[in-house]
């Protein structure tokens, strides 16, 4: 990183950046930098097509909340270390609220302002500095010549068909104006906000249509890359590095860190240290994701024979999650609760569990809420709403998600698992350290469901002409 410029040290801050050179402070360097530069022509942008689905979503949350003012941060970028901080993403509500995704300008602020009629939305934001300012040359967290331009107050409210006014303003505002008020602090506006995105619009299953095609492609690549990955110590972090690389590529990055499980790691539900190798008569689980620039994201799983065909014990698990899951994904239509989902699932877990003598009772005696002997085997849940957060509507209430009804529209995992830990006595030896997830992402449809990751390989017999194709 190039040397930046200090900004003023404070007594609750000392200036992480005291020991670097700064720019020079001269009024004849001053007057020099800020002068000699071309015109910009500014041409305005046609609505982004969020826009008009955006300002949809914005009435909806209106009328949940007449009289009140509702206030949106983006948030403000997170310090990694020192003076360098985590990629920038605003906060999912917001984007949600504006269509302003991976490139929204840290700190802005959608302001829903009352009327009498509903609310007036503006959304607040730090404009680019004009050449007059010493923004653009000396400020390191935020200058255009540190971090790049910004975009104008005009070419985003083009772009968004929003209102726009500088960020400067905003704190006068909020003094200025009283009434009730609501923030991302307001437990009740996150559970609306949450609940606002249960089901999704057309724009949104679009996306996601475009997230799982661009997840499809990472896995690819990770197939391709199987000599490499094969020969490498670290072939996970290899794995982790080919697919990563995709989701840059077609979108922002990935929707979360990327889970590249060979062998025994893949017992380990949430393995992301990725440091081991992948050998070539193991299985590796590849949990991953790629996140748009519109923030959308995938969550796919496949479990794959790295040597190019499942053992005949790698096959009979393997089989046995497909067999959870495509029972799992036969029962979903409108109208049937989100935890069916689950217990259909977990029916062939326990008969399976059961079948190979894992369980000292049998697969109906397992079933019963007070044993669930089977669920050793596979500790998670099987579904989770799925959009602009991996885990989406996370706040949304029970009544409307778990215990909820399913609507056309709502977009969710279906990711049943087995995992035999290579330590577990209850299992024959034969089965220890095999650990197999299948996750697919499901659209409800009017009157059924579409599997919307059926593209990417999933039974064992497809998954092994992948492999060899
Ligand atoms: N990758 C996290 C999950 O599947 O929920
Ligand atoms: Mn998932
Ligand atoms: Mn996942």
């Amino acid at each position: 990183m190039a040397d930046s410029t200090p900004a003023p040290a404070t007594e609750a801050a000392p200036n992480p950046n005291a020991n670097r050179s700064t720019t020079p402070v001269s009024s004849s360097f001053r007057d020099y930098i800020s002068s000699q530069w071309a015109e910009r022509s500014e041409t305005l942008p046609s609505p982004r097509e969020v826009a008009a689905f955006a300002a949809a979503r914005r009435l909806r949350i209106s009328a949940l909340h007449p009289g009140e003012r509702l206030i949106i941060p983006a948030g403000p970028a997170k310090v990694r270390s020192n003076d360098t901080d985590y990629a920038y993403r605003p906060h999912s509500s917001f984007a949600h609220l504006t269509g302003w995704g991976a490139e929204a300008v840290p700190d802005s602020v959608l302001i829903m302002e009352p009327t009498p009629n509903g609310h007036d939305a503006t959304l607040y934001f730090r404009p680019s500095a004009g050449r007059d300012s010493d923004e653009f040359y000396a400020n390191a967290a935020i200058g255009e010549f540190w971090l790049g331009p910004r975009p104008s107050l005009a070419q985003v409210a083009a772009d968004l068909a929003l209102a726009t006014r500088p960020l400067s303003e905003l704190d006068e505002l909020l003094v200025a104006r009283d009434g009730a008020s609501r923030g991302l602090d307001d437990e009740e506006l996150l559970r609306d906000l949450s609940e606002l995105r249960l089901v999704k619009d057309a724009w949104e299953i679009a996306q996601m249509r475009l997230a799982i095609a661009a997840t499809k492609q990472g896995f690819d690549d990770v197939i391709a890359d199987r000599p490499a990955i094969t020969a490498h110590p670290r072939g996970e972090r290899l794995v982790e590095g080919t697919f990563n690389r995709r989701a840059r590529a077609e979108g922002n990055q990935v929707g979360y860190d990327t889970i590249a499980a060979s062998g025994a790691h893949a017992c380990i539900l949430h393995w992301t240290t990725n440091d081991g190798p992948v050998m070539p008569g193991d299985l590796i689980l590849i949990d991953a994701g790629v996140e748009l620039d519109s923030l959308y994201t995938a969550d796919i799983t496949r479990t794959l024979p790295i040597g190019g065909t499942y053992s005949e014990v790698q096959r009979r698990v393997y089989e046995a999650v497909r067999e959870a899951a495509d029972a799992a994904f036969a029962i979903v239509r409108p109208g049937i609760r989100f935890r069916e989902i689950h217990a259909e699932a977990m029916r062939i877990i326990a008969e399976k569990t059961a079948e190979w003598g894992f369980l000292p009772v049998t697969a109906e005696e397992s079933l019963v809420p007070e044993a669930q002997y089977h669920r050793r085997y596979m500790v998670h849940g099987t579904s989770h709403h799925l959009g602009i957060d991996v885990h989406d509507c996370a706040q949304a209430r029970r009544d409307l998600y778990l215990d909820g009804v399913l609507e056309p529209g709502m977009v969710f995992t279906i990711e049943p698992g087995l995992y035999l830990q290579p330590d577990d006595l209850t299992v024959p030896e034969e089965y220890r350290g095999i650990g197999v997830r299948i996750e697919d992402n499901i659209l409800v449809t009017a009157d059924g469901a579409e599997n919307l990751s059926i593209a990417i390989p999933r039974t064992a017999d497809d998954v092994e002409a992948w492999l060899a194709g």
